[in-house]
């Protein structure tokens, strides 16, 4: 693969880098290179020895080995295994341990041998770590080296779990975890609190020594981390980089995340450009930031001195070129989200007509709309618009056994010594919730009784923080789409029941204006598989008579936020507004650091806005119009 020439716009990135289409053109890929791999070996009287990664990552590549185990019998009785990692501390049977989540992913589908499989030990004792790592290393060794590793890659940079720090010739050890990383894994634990605090993984030169290295990354909340791996320099600052070391390192990436790249960030410094009216803006808003001029201010050797001249013959001069891109940025702005009634429309975002329109927004977990639209939820309530804030999944596992202890405990107190009939059923519940929780321990997994009651805290803060944004009770609705109900994070299975939900809720609403999320997130994420489904559902309602006059706007959530650039309709927030927003965000007992953070993101927007020489704002909320 290294000897394939590269593009004159891969210039800038150290490591080939292979951008799919999709995880599952990705996945398929990698998949017929192990089943040639395979088919080599086997030729040659050997096994292959594949290095294996966990996460969500890796997850459509194994269910794409396993289909063709399935259907084309592709055969794993040849196969070692090597697993990058696992939590120390947890058992090989816990619900978030490595093991289980390669035997449930992946070993349990297919041939291979249980001999044939390794995975480092969570529950090795202190004192027999070293010997277990050494043994670890010894064990790769003998069975002849690995022929494909796998990897994945953590938002600190991280391969396997060489946390920043982590030396090019490190091997099989206990490592502490980063904080980034205990943050991340917050979900799968139900609270950061709960994540181990260690692991035992390869080290980076236990990575390097294999043949072949293919590191995969989806959806842009991995961009940064891909770019600063691909095409800043060699650190321990970011272990990924050390793969431009390897001759046979490979980057398989998305376009989400791959926006990062020089190739896609900056294009025109790698070759031509076909100047779409988007890669038009994004060079003047970048022009602009580089310079630190507001937008009418550049002038033709601005444009000329930086590698923007191809554009300015195309579409200059700059007094020209500066006006158009400030009043598209300018026609981005406005107050009416939902359409300014009795006005002319013909430069606004939304139109006027109809009013008041029927608003569908959807928020895949119940926290995702009021952190990344509550201003603008606000806004469409006030100016007289019907909205119907839906949330998708349950949100159950988030809820930390605090907060169900906490309901529990409140019910058992309101029933005790209350001997009166009406009471017994709601005592008995309470204490049974409360006594699952003393029984699962730690790392237990929720009864459906705790999952259920859950959920309910979760209502009750989506209720709580819509209230905050003026959305009545009446108006929140909770789809409980099954797919995040029977799964864990990472490892969702979404069917035909949940986009047969999602129909059946836009064809009752008949929407005219609809809020979703997800268009660039990992698809395995939840808002990246509520994407999918909405997708499939608008698929389904084509023809019905209210597609026509519906409009689409996709919102940013946990994953990188818009860029001026890339906003189609910037809605402004009073400082007043952004306050209310804050305070609604407070009746979410646990929201991730990414979320807490959203103001700084609305501030940074607006102030991005302000250095083009718009006007200044407090904080704006970003969205971008998508195609039904
Ligand atoms: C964990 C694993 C890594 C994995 C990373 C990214 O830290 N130890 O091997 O690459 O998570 O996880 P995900 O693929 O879920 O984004």
């Amino acid at each position: 693969m290294s000897s394939t020439p590269r593009s004159a716009a891969e210039v800038f990135e150290k490591i080939p880098t292979q951008v799919f289409e999709s995880s599952a053109q990705a996945a398929r890929h990698l998949a017929q290179e192990v089943g040639a791999l395979i088919a080599q070996r086997a030729a040659e009287g050997r096994k292959l020895v594949l290095g294996l990664a966990t996460g969500s990552t890796p997850v459509p590549f194994y269910r794409e080995l396993i289909r063709l185990h399935r259907e084309q019998g592709l055969s794993f009785a040849n196969v070692v295994s090597f697993n990058l990692d696992e939590y120390y501390g947890l058992s090989a049977d816990h619900p978030e341990s490595y093991a289980r989540f390669m035997a449930d992913q992946l070993f349990d589908h297919l041939d291979i041998p249980s001999a044939q499989i390794h995975i480092p030990s969570g529950t090795v004792s202190a004192d027999q770590v070293f010997a277990h790592c050494r043994d670890y290393e010894e064990r790769i060794e003998a069975a002849g080296g690995i022929d494909l590793q796998i990897l994945g890659i953590g938002r600190t940079g991280h391969i396997g779990f060489n946390e920043p720090g982590s030396s090019r010739d490190s091997l099989t050890r206990r490592i502490t975890l980063d904080r980034v990383t205990r943050q991340d894994a917050a979900a799968d634990f139900r609270g950061e609190e709960n994540v181990p605090r260690f692991a035992i993984t390869m080290g980076v030169g236990t990575i390097l020594r294999g043949r072949r290295l293919v590191l995969m990354a989806w959806g842009d909340n991995k961009a940064a981390v891909v770019a600063r791996a691909v095409e800043g320099p060699v650190s321990d600052a970011v272990s990924a980089s050390f793969l431009q070391e390897h001759s046979q390192a490979s980057f398989f990436i998305d376009r989400g995340a791959a926006r990062d790249l020089t190739r896609f960030r900056l294009p025109w410094l790698v070759g031509p450009v076909a100047w779409s009216p988007r890669e038009t803006r994004r060079a003047v808003c970048w022009l602009a930031g580089e310079l630190r001029k507001p937008v009418l201010k550049l002038t033709d050797e601005d444009y000329n001195e930086h590698g923007l001249g191809d554009l300015l013959s195309e579409q200059g001069p700059a007094y020209e070129l500066n006006i158009r891109i400030f009043n598209q940025l300018q026609h981005t702005i406005t107050g009416w989200p939902g359409g300014k009634p009795n006005e002319d429309d013909t430069y606004r975002p939304e139109r006027a007509k109809p009013y008041p329109k029927r608003v569908l927004v959807l928020s895949p977990e119940p926290q995702d709309a009021v952190v990344s639209l509550g201003g603008t939820l606000e806004r469409l309530v006030q100016q007289g618009h019907q909205v119907t804030l839906v949330t998708l999944t349950s949100g159950s596992l988030r809820v930390p056994d605090s907060a169900a202890s906490k309901f529990a405990g409140i019910l058992a107190e309101l029933a005790q010594g209350d001997a009166a009939k009406p009471w017994a059923a709601a005592k008995s519940y309470a204490h049974e919730a409360l006594d699952a929780l003393a029984k699962k321990g730690e790392f237990g997994e929720d009864s459906a009784q705790l999952r259920q009651l859950k959920g309910l805290v979760m209502r009750g803060e989506q209720r709580d923080a819509a209230l905050g944004c003026g959305l009545a009770n009446a108006c929140v609705q909770f789809l409980d789409l099954p797919f995040y109900e029977e799964g864990r994070y990472r490892r969702f299975k979404p069917g035909p029941a949940d986009s047969a939900k999602l129909t059946a809720l836009l064809r009752s609403v008949e929407p005219h204006q609809v809020y979703a999320t997800g268009d660039a997130a990992d698809p395995s994420s939840v808002a990246g598989i509520a994407m999918r489904l909405l997708v499939e559902a608008l698929r389904e309602c084509a023809g019905d008579a209210w597609v026509d006059a519906c409009s689409l706007w996709w919102y940013r959530g946990r994953e990188k936020a818009l860029q001026a650039h890339e906003v189609d309709m910037a809605v402004p927030l009073s400082p007043m507004q952004l306050e209310r927003k804050i305070r609604a965000l407070g009746r979410y007992g646990a929201l991730n650091s990414l979320e807490l953070g959203v103001a700084e993101v609305n501030r940074q927007l607006a102030g991005d806005y302000d250095a083009l020489g718009l006007a200044q704002y407090e904080a704006i909320e970003a969205f971008a119009r998508g195609k039904l």
